[in-house]
């Protein structure tokens, strides 16, 4: 039998924003008082890694900071890939961005009476990579407070439609005039199990990342990698694909999912060290653990290969008890529902995979390569992290994009274009599947491979296997695709054994080590790729069509 029934009515707005994180909440705000905005999400509305976000936002706001300086730190820390202008103009709009959302209502913590160094009053902290302190932060769940206040702003305000449940499927495009133009997507409604037909003036992927793609990430179940997915289909360029960056911290704990402990534990004096307590890190880089995120978590991972041990420690128990709790109350608390105590004891930690540096290439206006399509957050590519993003300039990098985008589509809007009208989704074809079993068992082999072949440490015969087996498997869930109704979570897998692919590309065309990308076959940076990005560009119409790798300044 087949429950996928055939769309029944069309969904029409100004923007269709796919995404309810950091990125597509400040860009919905920030163009609903000049266009009817949709905004979906593909679970509860708040369920993205931004309400996970712990250490802050970034931006020059002490007196003793610059804007120079936190531009030379993010282009050390990005290892000489990224693009200067973006990492300019998300810099010199970082205070803008933090003073919009205190606006907005955020509740950054504060800097006690009479010692602050910066006229906001904010309290700063410090991360990897970060010669100064320019971390704001709310407590130690900045994310938490920016979802929910930005959630309850976009609840209030008349021109936002928040879409909860709602799927994107795939974007829809149409020959306008000679050009390919995206007008809307097939959105799948989680109640009704219908795939409806979105269409928008604007179409804007703020999907977030894609680190489920390996079996232990500090990221929730969304981040899927739907975006870059989607775009790809669409005939998007993707971008350095292969800078997966690895948080170095994170719990070791079966029942704990992977926990953050947030990096500014180690800004605030945070150690981190072995078994028998030696402190490791100043082996490995003369900044110790405040070394960019890329140097402190290959030296965990070497040390753990070395020794034969399952985990690391950091040991921030030197620390007075009421400091620690004044900063890390939601760490300090979810600790210790795992029987740890990070006042009295250091805590177990490994690595996960927890940002995606790559994305659907976008240029300063968030405008991709396929006309009426925006990206924006961790689903894009902006250039501005390089071959390794700096702490704390993601959640910067959305509110600077989100902004830049409404700037860019809200006066496109008071042109006079109707989308039209597109064919509805055709489910007639297919029926229920009664293997559900191929989708789980697919999708814990993708991220367990993708765990071993592709993580920290990689070399060509690893990442040659990992992408024999996403051959194989790519087939097999295309296939199932075309034939069973579709389901969140067979549309996850299909993105994400995708990106894996994007992913295994990337890293094979990258013949050196740069940043997040390490192999032991090319161990040293070639100076002739020295800002150069991996640029994937689909080849044709079919999804098995072979891929055009370019590099370019
Ligand atoms: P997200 O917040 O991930 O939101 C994605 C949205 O897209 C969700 O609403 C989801 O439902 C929706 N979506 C996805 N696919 C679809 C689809 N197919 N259809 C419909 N909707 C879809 N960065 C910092 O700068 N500072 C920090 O302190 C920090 N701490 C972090 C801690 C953790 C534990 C994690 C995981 C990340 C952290 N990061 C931090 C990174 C940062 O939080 C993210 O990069 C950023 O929040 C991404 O925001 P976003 O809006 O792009 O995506
Ligand atoms: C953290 O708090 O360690 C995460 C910061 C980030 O990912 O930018």
């Amino acid at each position: 039998m087949n429950s996928q029934r055939q769309t029944q009515h069309d969904f029409d707005h100004d923007a269709l924003i796919i995404g309810s994180g950091a990125a597509g909440l400040t860009l919905a705000l920030n163009l609903a008082e000049r266009a009817r905005v949709a905004v979906l999400s593909k679970v509860e509305v708040t369920e993205g890694s931004t309400y996970y976000a712990q250490g802050g936002i970034s931006a020059v706001l002490a007196e003793s900071d610059s804007v120079e300086s936190h531009i030379r730190d993010t282009l050390v820390a990005g290892a000489g890939l990224c693009d200067e202008r973006a990492v300019r103009f998300t810099v010199e709009n970082g205070r803008a961005a933090v003073e919009w959302l205190r606006e907005m209502g955020v509740p950054f913590s504060l800097e006690e009476a009479g010692s602050s160094d910066n006229a906001l009053g904010l309290h700063l902290t410090r991360e990897g990579g970060h010669s100064h302190r320019r971390v704001a932060h709310a407590d130690d769940a900045t994310g938490r407070a920016i979802e929910t206040t930005l959630v309850g702003q976009a609840r209030r305000h008349p021109g936002i439609t928040l879409y909860e449940g709602h799927v994107a499927v795939d974007l829809i495009t149409v020959d306008d005039r000679g050009e390919k133009r995206c007008v809307g997507a097939y959105v799948l409604d989680r109640e009704t199990l219908r795939v409806e037909v979105f269409r928008a003036r604007v179409v804007v992927l703020a999907t977030g990342g894609a680190s489920k793609v390996y079996l232990y990430t500090s990221n929730p179940d969304i981040s899927t990698g739907d975006g870059v997915a989607m775009a790809w289909r669409a005939g998007c360029r993707i971008a350095n694909m292969e800078f997966m960056q690895f948080h170095p911290t994170c719990l070791y704990h079966p029942r704990a999912k992977s926990f953050l402990i947030t990096e500014a534990v180690r800004g605030e004096g945070g150690r981190l060290l072995l078994p028998d307590g030696e402190r490791f890190m100043p082996r490995f880089d003369e900044r110790a653990e405040l070394a960019p995120r890329d140097i402190v978590a290959r030296a965990i991972d070497h040390e753990m290969k070395r020794l034969g041990i399952d985990n690391v420690y950091l040991d921030i128990s030197h620390k007075p008890t009421d400091f620690i709790l004044r900063h890390f109350p939601t760490v300090h608390a979810r600790c210790l529902e795992f029987g740890f105590d990070m006042t009295r004891e250091p805590l177990p930690v490994v690595p996960a995979a927890h940002y995606t540096c790559g994305g659907v290439m976008t240029d300063l206006n968030a405008r991709t390569d396929l006309a009426g399509l925006y990206a924006i957050g961790e689903a894009a590519c902006t250039g501005l992290h390089g071959a390794n993003r700096m702490a704390s300039n993601s959640l910067l990098e959305c509110l600077v994009f989100a902004k830049a985008a409404a700037e860019d589509i809200a006066p496109r809007l008071t042109q006079a274009w109707e989308p039209p009208q597109v064919s509805p989704w055709d489910a007639s074809q297919v029926t229920d599947s009664d293997e559900q079993v191929v989708v789980t068992h697919n999708w814990d082999e993708l991220r367990r491979f993708m765990w071993d072949y592709v993580g920290i440490v990689r070399t060509t015969k690893r990442l040659q296997r990992a992408m024999h087996r996403v051959e194989l498997l790519k087939h097999e869930i295309f296939e199932y695709y075309a034939n069973f109704t579709v389901t969140p979570d067979l549309l996850e897998l299909r993105n994400l054994v995708l990106v894996a692919e994007l992913i295994i590309q990337s890293a094979l065309a990258r013949k050196e080590s740069r940043g997040l990308h390490y192999t032991r076959d090319y161990p040293e940076p070639d100076p002739a790729l020295a800002g150069k990005s991996t640029i994937l560009a689909p080849g044709g119409r079919s999804p098995r069509t072979p891929i055009t790798i370019l590099h370019s300044e």
